[in-house]
């Protein structure tokens, strides 16, 4: 399928979905949101695919923010809708997608670009990236989950002060206070984040999805984590990847999973 707003390419099984709006600094508008569900709604039932970057287009940014120049006139409840619908269709469907997603963190990451970051499972930086939650400045608060996700990987301390002064920060803070994974220069960006992809994506990918449930339903209201794993844990027993990852080990084989 043709996207207007992102490229999609995968290649040895790993999949870059490109956010394309290079002149609006890849701000995200209502139909970047549509065209990135519907890409990664096919993705999740594509077996050529069994990992994701995203990053943006350009070598400025990864993501300016929503676009304001799209919701400035919006009312109440068209504002509601965009923030609900941009959770489920984008932010919430990226957090709880079943193959890993990482985050190749290539400039600014602003407002929804830092929550967007944020959704995925993993975050790798090039040095020139900014990070910041910068809403309060235009009279708002995050509404693509900033205010939930932020404190979760970096402490509510922190994520406050990040919030509510609207200030960016750098990559080397990003690190430091556990918004990161990784820093690289901005021409290894994208090979570093398919290395750690290629590692990542030579285990069990089914153990893979089970894990990323568990380490989520840690923080799902009136879900117990602990039980999540005792029962995802539970589940592998019966998996043929379970049984080639254990048969592997036991006959000092390297294990090749399906
Ligand atoms: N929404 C809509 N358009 C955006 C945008 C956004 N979030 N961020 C950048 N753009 C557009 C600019 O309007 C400009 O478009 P134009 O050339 O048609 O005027 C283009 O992208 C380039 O941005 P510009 O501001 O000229 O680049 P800069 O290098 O001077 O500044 C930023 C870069 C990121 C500091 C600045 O663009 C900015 O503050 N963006 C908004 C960040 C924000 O508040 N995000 C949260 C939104 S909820």
């Amino acid at each position: 399928m043709k996207f207007e707003n992102i490229l999609v390419s995968t290649n040895d099984r790993v999949t870059t979905i490109t956010i394309n709006r290079p002149n609006k600094l890849n701000a995200l508008n209502i139909s970047t949101i549509k065209e990135f569900h519907i890409a990664l709604d096919n993705l999740s039932n594509d077996k050529s695919c069994k990992i994701i970057i995203i990053t943006g287009s350009g070598n400025k940014a990864f993501v300016a923010g929503a676009d304001i120049s799209e919701f400035y006139k919006f009312s109440k409840d068209q504002a509601h809708d965009l923030s609900s619908g941009g959770q489920t269709k984008l932010f919430d469907f990226i957090e709880n997608y079943p193959k890993p997603v990482i985050a190749a963190i290539n400039g600014y990451a602003l407002g929804g670009g830092l929550e967007l970051a944020m959704a995925c499972h993993i975050r790798i930086a090039s040095e020139n990236t900014l990070m910041g939650l910068p809403e309060v400045s235009l009279g708002l608060t995050p509404g693509y989950g900033g205010t939930q996700r932020l404190p979760q990987l970096v402490g509510k301390g922190i994520a406050m002060e990040l919030i509510l002064s609207a200030n960016m920060i750098n990559a080397d803070r990003g690190e430091k206070v556990g918004l990161l994974n990784h820093i690289t220069s901005q021409e290894n960006l994208l090979s570093f984040s398919t290395d750690l992809a290629k590692k990542i994506i030579s285990n069990s990918s089914s153990a893979i999805a089970a894990s990323i449930k568990c380490v989520n339903s840690n923080f799902k209201d009136g879900e117990n984590g602990y039980l999540t794993e005792i029962s995802e844990f539970s589940n592998c027993f019966q998996s043929e990847d379970f049984i080639e990852g254990t048969n592997a080990f036991l006959k000092k084989r390297k294990a090749n999973f399906k």
